[in-house]
């Protein structure tokens, strides 16, 4: 069907055997259940399972700031890390209009405070200075280093360039209720805010005002990623174990696991995705990547890396499996013309779009990885649109939840992060560390 989002499993069955899916069938269900009932591990995170039924306008004086940053602004800067930035940047990249269609998004969106890039940071307040600036500071703990400098330093420019009361305009914060040095600012400071719910963690925090704000300065697509969202809460609501695309991921990759894939490759094949797979990529990794266990999230963008990764995956250690991000129908046809001369040798692909030849190219390539052994299923996009990404996000959401609690992990924590700041804290002189 093209109007739904579909998996084929086909490439794994050489791999898992129908008896060993169905095997498990009984522990999904009674997963299911305890996520629905809210009991499971981590069961005070799960407000992100109620996003989908929320509406923009639920989100008081959320229509009429968008109104006014695309009025205002040439740049929207987004200011944030982790999931306080990527599921934004994920979807922003993926829409953003191709050269050939609306042109420059107005007001670009530019984004900051995800490293600590000194010659990003200058080159970035370069660029800024002859624009008209709104900024969103993103961060539920308020506290975060990366965001919380960056900020600071963007601060102050907007007040210099601004003025205090023109800046305090342009400033919007999205952060905790009550919690948080940010909230404290911007109390004191007078700034806009959104809530990021308490019970909504950061990496599932996407379809709140984190990552609406800015998709909907970006274009017309917040309530559109909500409603797709929603038709896919409902459709894994009621659809059967062997049709449910997020029972049958998570199963599936919790059966090569424990067969010795430790690593999963996210593979695209369509340039737009390359950040959707770096959500992916820390929803997976922070929610499944602890107690030492939990598959290695990593990603390919192909065909590009077929020429690089492309040779390890075909042939090198045999502990990944794949899944393929296949997008169907494609807006840009180019089409390879005909040549007179055909030195090149290229007539018999005279006529076909690109995208024809991208689609063999995945299919080719699933095959081969197949028989090399790479276990690897499809999950297929009807169109890269706001509909479809809200619906795969909320679809990648609900599988890690259940991957997780397979893996006898709480998905929904990430103690891990704190080692890395408690070492730099403690180098750098933070009182207390
Ligand atoms: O998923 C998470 O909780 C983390 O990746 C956070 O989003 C990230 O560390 C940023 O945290 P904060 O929003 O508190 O600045």
């Amino acid at each position: 069907m093209n109007n739904k989002i579909t998996i084929n499993i086909d490439f794994i069955k050489k791999f898992v055997t129908e008896d060993e899916l169905n095997g498990i069938f009984s522990e999904i269900e009674r997963i299911n259940r305890q996520l629905e009932e809210r009991k499971g591990p981590g069961s005070e995170f799960l407000g992100w399972l109620d996003l989908p039924n929320r509406t923009i306008e639920s989100y008081a004086g959320f229509q009429e700031l968008v109104t006014e940053i695309r009025q205002e602004a040439d740049v929207f800067l987004v200011i944030g890390i982790g999931g306080s930035y990527l599921g934004a940047r994920a979807v922003v990249e993926a829409l953003e209009p191709g050269l050939d269609e609306k042109g420059p998004m107005n007001p670009e969106i530019i984004f900051a405070g995800y490293n600590i890039d000194s010659v990003y940071m200058t080159k970035l307040l370069e660029y800024l200075k002859t624009k008209s600036v709104y900024v969103n500071v993103i961060s539920k703990s308020g506290t975060t280093t990366e965001p919380g400098i960056a900020f600071r330093v963007v601060k102050a420019m907007m007040e210099k360039v601004y003025g205090k009361d023109e800046a305090r305009k342009r400033i919007i914060a999205t952060t905790d209720e009550k919690k948080g040095a940010l909230r404290k600012m911007a109390e004191e400071e007078g700034y806009r805010t959104f809530t990021i719910p308490a019970d909504v963690g950061g990496r599932f925090s996407v379809l709140t005002p984190v990552g609406l704000l800015p998709i909907a300065v970006s274009g017309n697509y917040a309530e559109t990623l909500l409603d797709g969202a929603l038709n896919m809460k409902e459709i894994l609501q009621n659809s059967s174990y062997d049709v449910n695309i997020a029972n049958l991921y998570a199963a599936i990759r919790y059966l090569l696991y424990k067969k010795g894939k430790s690593i999963e490759i996210l593979s695209n094949f369509d340039q737009k995705l390359v950040y959707f797979a770096e959500w992916w990529k820390q929803l997976f990794g922070e929610s499944e990547g602890k107690n030492g266990k939990g598959i290695f999230p990593a990603s390919a963008n192909f065909t590009t890396d077929l020429h690089s990764l492309g040779q390890y995956i075909q042939e090198g250690r045999r502990d990944l499996l794949e899944t393929f991000l296949i997008v169907k129908k494609i807006q840009d046809h180019i089409m390879v013309p005909e040549d007179e001369k055909n030195l090149d040798g290229l007539n018999y692909l005279a006529g076909k779009t690109y995208h024809e030849i991208n689609l063999k190219a995945h299919q080719g390539t699933a095959e081969a990885h197949r028989d090399g052994g790479v276990p690897n299923m499809t999950i297929y996009l009807p169109e890269i649109n706001a509909y479809w990404l809200g619906s795969l996000i909320f679809m990648f959401e609900k599988a890690v939840a259940i991957s997780g609690y397979l893996l006898g992990v709480n998905p929904f924590n990430q103690p891990g992060v704190e080692a890395y700041k408690t070492n730099m804290f403690k180098l750098l002189g933070k009182p207390g560390f």
